[in-house]
């Protein structure tokens, strides 16, 4: 395998994240955060949310705070029984009032995939709101079995074909006065990034922070093209993606000096949660879909995310990989322009 990495690249991502990193530390010390305190949120008792990567990290602390306005929450996760378990009881004995489940998924294997969502729609649940959260970062090159790079399985395509098999159940539970809502947990770095599609899953060559960077682009435009195809068929859910801060929890597995410098330095994961309910929940971002939130505003995404060519282009992309995953009669078009 031949390494992509470039030593200007890689100082660059460093720059830029510590650049994140100043700004927010700035912005806490100055208290001007608001956190959610003052938010107005839509109705939230008895329904339910559907979260990734939900038992560790920012999951753990978005399925906590859902819990506690009073919502259910199936959480999507790979992690063994045993510890599952320990995180199922750790929920339900802090909010005995609302409803959490744990159900398996692998997220580097579509068909895992597949078989969740599958389970979800046999269950009869409705869902109101679906959160794209779990992910990896820098990990060390892998190819999964379905012939996706890990970063890309994961982070992205993982994520657009549960949300494609979940669609008819979330279009099913949103309403033109309560709309469903999907989050895509994304990042700042899709900034650094732009798309290989000559290589989209680095068969050829190969840099994690490449791959991460590219997953976290191709989850803020595929936010766009959703959004756009749900407001051309006029269903009543809107999409959004966030970057939640910069957060120590075990996504730095791979950065070593994060365990030294992380829980001094980094945001804890409550923070990076917060953002994730906001973008979630505000009735501020219920009309209009395709927002990108930072702390808790709208913010630009990159020049190269919001162009609609490209847009397109990696939309049918990526219908044609997951093809063998979807049903022959497939109600997403292959075109989502205006
Ligand atoms: N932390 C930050 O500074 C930061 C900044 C920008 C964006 N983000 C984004 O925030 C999201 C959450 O990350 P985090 O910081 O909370 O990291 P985390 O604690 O490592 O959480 C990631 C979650 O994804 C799960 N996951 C990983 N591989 C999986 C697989 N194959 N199948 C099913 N689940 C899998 C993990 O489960 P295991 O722990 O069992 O592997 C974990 O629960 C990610 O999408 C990340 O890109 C984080």
């Amino acid at each position: 395998m031949i390494s992509r990495c470039n030593i200007s690249e890689i100082i660059s991502l460093y720059i830029f994240s510590a650049w994140y990193w100043f700004v927010e530390w700035f912005s806490r010390l100055l208290w001007l955060r608001s956190g959610l305190a003052g938010q107005v949120f839509m109705r939230c008792e008895g329904r339910t949310a559907l979260i990734t990567g939900g038992t560790t990290g920012i999951g753990f602390e978005i399925a906590k705070k859902l819990l506690s306005f009073g919502m259910n929450v199936i959480i999507g996760s790979h992690s063994s029984s045993a510890e599952s378990e320990k995180c199922l009881q750790l929920l339900r004995s802090l909010y005995p009032k609302s409803k959490v489940e744990i159900w398996y998924v692998d997220l580097t294997s579509m068909d895992s995939v597949k078989e969740f969502a599958e389970k979800y729609l046999r269950s009869g649940l409705p869902l109101h709101i679906l959160v794209n959260n779990a992910g990896i970062m820098f990990a060390p090159y892998k190819i999964t079995k379905d012939g996706l790079e890990s970063h890309m399985a994961v982070n992205y395509f993982s994520h657009c074909l549960l949300t494609k098999l979940l669609l008819p159940c979330i279009k099913q539970s949103g309403n033109p006065k309560c709309k469903a809502r999907i989050i895509n947990v994304s990042s700042c770095l899709h900034f650094l990034s732009q798309i290989d599609f000559s290589d989209l899953n680095s068969l050829h060559s190969y840099c994690p922070h490449h791959s991460y960077n590219q997953s976290k682009l191709c989850q803020v435009m595929f936010t766009h093209s959703l959004n756009r195809f749900m407001k051309n068929s006029d269903c009543p859910v809107v999409v959004h993606c966030i970057h939640p801060g910069v957060i120590y929890t075990n996504l730095y597995r791979y950065v070593w000096w994060a365990k030294f410098l992380g829980p001094l330095l980094f945001q804890k994961p409550e923070i990076g949660a917060e953002v994730a309910v906001y973008a979630a929940l505000s009735t501020n971002l219920e009309s209009d879909g395709g927002k990108y939130i930072e702390e808790y505003s709208e913010v630009q995404p990159s020049k190269y995310s919001q162009d609609q060519e490209y847009q397109s282009r990696l939309w049918n992309e990526t219908w044609k990989i997951l093809q063998p995953w979807l049903d022959e009669v497939d109600d997403i078009p292959s075109d989502v322009s205006e």
